[in-house]
C-alpha cells in the first residue's frame, strides 16, 4: 500500500550535499508544498504534493493542515541511555567549584553510576531505557546509538546490552547499541589497564559476537581511563575480530583522535581538547568528527572546534552523549542550536551533522536524507520556514515523528 504524506510547506531533502567540509544555506534545496510517497516503510518520491497527488491518484492520503517544515529524522550517534540512578550530587558539586578528583573521592563520578547500573535488574534497565528512547522519538530523534559502558564485567556489561535489545524490541525508534565495556577500569578489577582491556578480549567480545548484542566497541582514552597504546592494541584486536570501532577522543586531553585514525575507527567523539593537529588529521580521514555541545553544558567547558574542523574539511556529526554524568540534559536538538551560536555553524551545517553525516559515524546508508530508496524516518516542525527550528533554541519541537517501521 502507497502513502502520500503532505502537503508541507518546505521539505528539506538535505541531499546532493558532501559528506564532509563546510556548508553554506544558499546549497539548500527547498521543496515548497511538498509531498512525500511512501511504501513499506521506504521512500519511493519526495516532490511538489499536486503533482504527486495526480501522478498516483488511487494512493491513501495522510493530509497535514497548516505550515510545517519537514527534515529527514535526527540520528543521535553518542549516547549512554542504559544507566540507573542520578549523579545530581556530581553536578551540584562541580558548580560548587569542586575537583573532578575531590567528587570522585566522595563518590560520585562515573563508578558512582557503574555501582547503580549494577545494583537494577536487566528488566528494570530497559524499562528506564523505554522511558529516554520515548523522549527522544518525540523530539525528533529516530536512530539512537546507545552505549553500554556502567557494568565494567562480562555478565554486567552483557546484561546492559540484552537491556538495550529488550528495549529496542519495544519501539518504533532505531537503536544501535555499541559495548563501551572500556569506559574506565573498574575498581573491582584485580590488574593493570591493558590486562582488563585483554580480559574484555578473551572473556566478552566473543560472547557479544556469538549473542548478535552488539557490531561496534567504544573506548575512552584518557589519564583517568585508557591510555593511547593500550586502547590502540584493544581496538585493533575487536576490529579483527568484526567490530566497528568508536572512540571518546580528546575530551580533556589529545591523544585519542589520533588512535581514531590510525585504528580507522568509524569515528572519534567529544574533541573538545583537539588542536591544530588534530584536526588536520581528522579532517584528511574517513573518521566522522563527533562534536558532543551536551558534555561541554554539562561540564561547563567549551565546545569543540566544529567551525575549524568544518573548515578543515572534516565529516562532523553532532551527537548528545546523554548521560548521568556529563550529559543529563538529553535534548539533542536544544545542544545543537546553542551551539551553533556560539561556533557560528550554518542551519544546514546543523542539520547535516545531525542528519546524514551522523548517520555515516554509525555507517548508516539508508537513512539521513529524503529521496528514493531511505528509510522513511522523517519529522515536521510546525513553522513556515526552515529557520524558524534553530531561532527557537530547541523549544520548538517536532509536531510529528515517522519512522520506517510505523509509515506506511
Ligand atoms: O562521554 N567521557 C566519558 N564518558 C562519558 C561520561 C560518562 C559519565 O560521566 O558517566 C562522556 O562524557
Ligand atoms: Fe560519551
Amino acid at each position: 500500500m502507497k502513502k502520500l504524506t503532505g502537503p508541507f510547506t518546505q521539505i528539506l531533502p538535505l541531499t546532493g550535499l558532501p559528506i564532509r567540509g563546510a556548508l553554506k544555506d544558499e546549497q539548500l534545496h527547498i521543496i515548497a508544498n511538498g509531498g512525500v510517497l511512501i511504501e513499506d516503510g521506504l521512500i519511493l518520491a519526495v516532490d511538489d504534493f499536486e503533482k504527486l497527488r495526480t501522478n498516483y491518484p488511487s494512493v491513501q492520503i495522510e493530509e497535514i493542515t497548516g505550515d510545517h517544515v519537514l527534515l529527514p529524522g535526527f540520528v543521535d550517534c553518542h549516547t549512554h541511555l542504559c544507566f540507573a540512578g542520578s549523579r545530581a550530587k556530581d553536578y551540584a558539586m562541580r558548580n560548587s567549584g569542586k575537583s573532578y578528583l575531590e567528587i570522585a573521592a566522595s563518590g560520585g563520578g562515573i563508578w558512582d553510576s557503574v555501582t547503580q547500573t549494577r545494583l537494577a535488574t536487566e528488566t528494570e534497565l530497559s524499562n528506564l531505557l523505554a522511558k529516554r528512547i520515548a523522549r527522544h522519538l518525540a523530539e525528533g530523534v529516530t536512530t539512537i546509538e546507545i552505549k553500554s559502558g556502567y557494568g565494567l564485567s562480562a555478565t554486567e556489561e552483557l546484561k546492559q546490552l540484552k537491556a538495550i535489545h529488550q528495549a529496542a524490541n519495544k519501539t518504533h525508534a532505531h537503536i544501535v547499541p555499541t559495548c563501551l565495556a572500556a569506559h574506565i577500569k573498574p575498581k573491582d578489577f584485580d590488574g593493570e589497564g591493558n590486562e582488563y582491556l585483554k580480559y574484555l578480549l578473551n572473556d566478552l567480545l566473543p560472547k557479544i559476537k556469538q549473542q548478535g548484542l552488539a557490531k561496534r566497541v567504544d573506548v575512552f582514552i584518557e589519564q583517568s581511563a585508557f591510555n593511547t597504546s593500550d586502547a590502540l592494541f584493544y581496538l585493533s584486536r575487536a576490529k579483527q575480530m568484526g567490530f566497528e570501532a568508536t572512540v571518546h577522543a580528546d575530551q580533556f586531553t589529545t591523544g585519542g583522535s589520533e588512535v581514531a585514525v590510525k585504528a580507522r575507527a568509524a569515528s572519534a567523539d567529544h574533541l573538545e581538547a583537539s588542536g591544530d593537529y588534530e584536526i588536520k588529521l581528522l579532517a584528511n580521514s574517513d573518521t566522522v568528527a563527533v562534536t558532543l555541545p551536551g558534555a561541554s553544558l554539562g561540564l561547563g567547558m567549551g565546545y569543540a572546534p566544529a567551525r575549524k574542523l568544518l573548515d578543515a574539511g572534516a565529516c562532523l556529526a553532532i551527537a548528545s552523549d546523554w548521560n548521568p554524568g556529563s550529559a543529563p540534559m538529553g535534548d539533542l536538538l536544544m545542544q545543537a542550536s546553542v551551539m551553533a551560536a556560539a561556533e557560528k555553524l550554518s542551519t544546514i551545517e546543523v542539520f547535516a551533522g545531525l542528519t546524514y553525516r551522523a548517520a555515516q559515524a554509525l555507517k548508516l546508508n539508508d537513512r539521513g536524507i529524503l529521496t528514493k530508496g531511505k528509510l522513511a524516518d522523517m519529522q515536521d516542525y510546525p513553522c513556515n520556514d526552515y529557520r524558524e527550528i534553530l531561532y527557537h533554541q530547541g523549544k520548538l519541537k517536532p509536531a510529528r515523528v515517522w519512522t520506517a517501521e510505523n509509515n506506511d
